[in-house]
């Protein structure tokens, strides 16, 4: 193989230019010229396929920097539907008349689809990231069952892993996706410096993290020691969260809670979801799960509850909201995920050089 193709599809993560520092370092070692395309599989649509070459006479531009955060390729979240077989014919005859014999898509659970079509012609590797770390790996038990797999809670299109995408290694128990070490890093530091704010003025932090439908990025903000932790997987017992906030309240005068962005009530609806408002200029607003949160604790505690200990605050002040946002994707990547990511991103090309199709590179 003489020349791959590498692209970063779907949200970003800290982690990216590390994993592709990886491909290419690796694609140096062995005699391959690496292509960048840029803008994901979006890129591939335009008749030019607008690329980069990462590594003129096998030696790594130096604006490609594993450290830094984003991706230098840019990134979409655009997918080429295997149904659209017109384009697909087009992409392909583009691919090759570039000269690209295989391609690294560096993604999560929509990229793993996405490359499915485009590898039925041209060989794929998946060199996985993303910070929400659902990529359904985790609860693979044998490998055999794979295609039955779906990440609990998880109702995307893309949460289907297909069945044809083979792992490297079996063993995937203590499998996790770079970016994901760096989300959770971040999450632990706003956590603990919620903490101390929240401290000086007797209230009740609530914080929202990242992870869509997913509960890991929640989960790992235990780093942060938060007093509570409300994950999508498992639906909200209101009853039960109201007394357990009362009596970490009773005891330290404040209270922090991190609640996953896609959490649900008992009735399984999102929380957030069923209060959208409209504003003036006629946009629905979506409230979070993090305001809903709050709105049912103020209604629940009630301004007594406060006036007692605070003296003079409602509610409504007692009880703060927070998104980490997207802080949690943004950035440099910690030294973990910038290791780890760098050299999946090598075993990626490893797995296309030994004629490897459809994938995942793993360690
Ligand atoms: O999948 C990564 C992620 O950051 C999720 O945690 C989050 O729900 C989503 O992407 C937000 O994506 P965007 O801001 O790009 O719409």
């Amino acid at each position: 193989m003489r020349r791959i193709g590498v692209l970063t599809a779907g949200g970003d993560t800290p982690a990216l230019n590390a994993t592709i520092y990886g491909v290419v370092e690796r694609a140096n070692q062995l005699g391959v010229e690496v292509i960048g395309i840029i803008k994901g599989f979006g890129g591939m649509v335009d008749p030019r396929i607008p690329h980069l070459r990462l590594n003129p006479l096998r030696t790594t531009i130096p604006e490609l920097r594993p450290d830094i955060g984003g991706t230098i390729l840019g990134a979409s979240r655009t997918y080429i539907d295997k149904n659209e077989k017109e384009l697909l014919k087009a992409v392909v005859a583009r691919l090759r008349r570039l000269g690209i014999e295989g391609i690294i898509c560096v993604g999560g659970d929509g990229t793993i689809n996405g490359l499915q079509p485009i590898s039925d012609f041209i060989p794929c590797a998946l060199a996985p990231k993303t910070i929400d770390n659902d990529l359904g790996l985790n609860y693979i038990e044998e490998p055999n069952d794979w295609e039955l797999i779906e990440t609990p809670g998880h109702k995307s299109k893309y949460s289907r892993i297909y069945s044809r995408t083979e792992l490297e290694l079996a063993d995937i128990v203590n499998y996790a996706t770079p970016g994901y070490a760096t989300a959770v890093f971040v999450v632990a530091q706003a956590i603990e410096r919620t903490r101390t704010t929240a401290e000086s003025h007797r209230r009740i932090a609530i914080v929202e993290v990242m992870g869509r439908d997913s509960g890991y990025i929640a989960l790992g903000s235990a780093y942060g020691q938060p007093d509570i932790i409300l994950v999508p997987e498992i639906p909200i017992d209101i009853e039960r969260l109201e007394r357990r906030v009362r009596e970490i309240y009773e005891l330290q005068k404040h209270v922090v809670i991190v609640v996953g962005e896609g959490v649900r009530d008992e009735e399984g609806h999102q929380l957030g979801a069923k209060s959208a408002s409209v504003d003036p200029a006629g946009n629905i607003q979506f409230t979070g799960a993090s305001e809903a949160l709050q709105q049912i604790l103020i209604e629940r505690l009630g301004d007594g509850y406060f006036q007692h200990r605070r003296r003079h605050d409602n509610a409504k002040q007692a009880i703060f909201t927070r998104k980490v946002g997207h802080t949690q994707r943004g950035g440099r990547p910690i030294m973990f995920d910038r290791f780890y990511a760098t050299q999946l991103g090598g075993k990626a090309t490893e797995l296309l050089v030994h004629g490897r199709n459809n994938h995942i590179a793993t360690l």
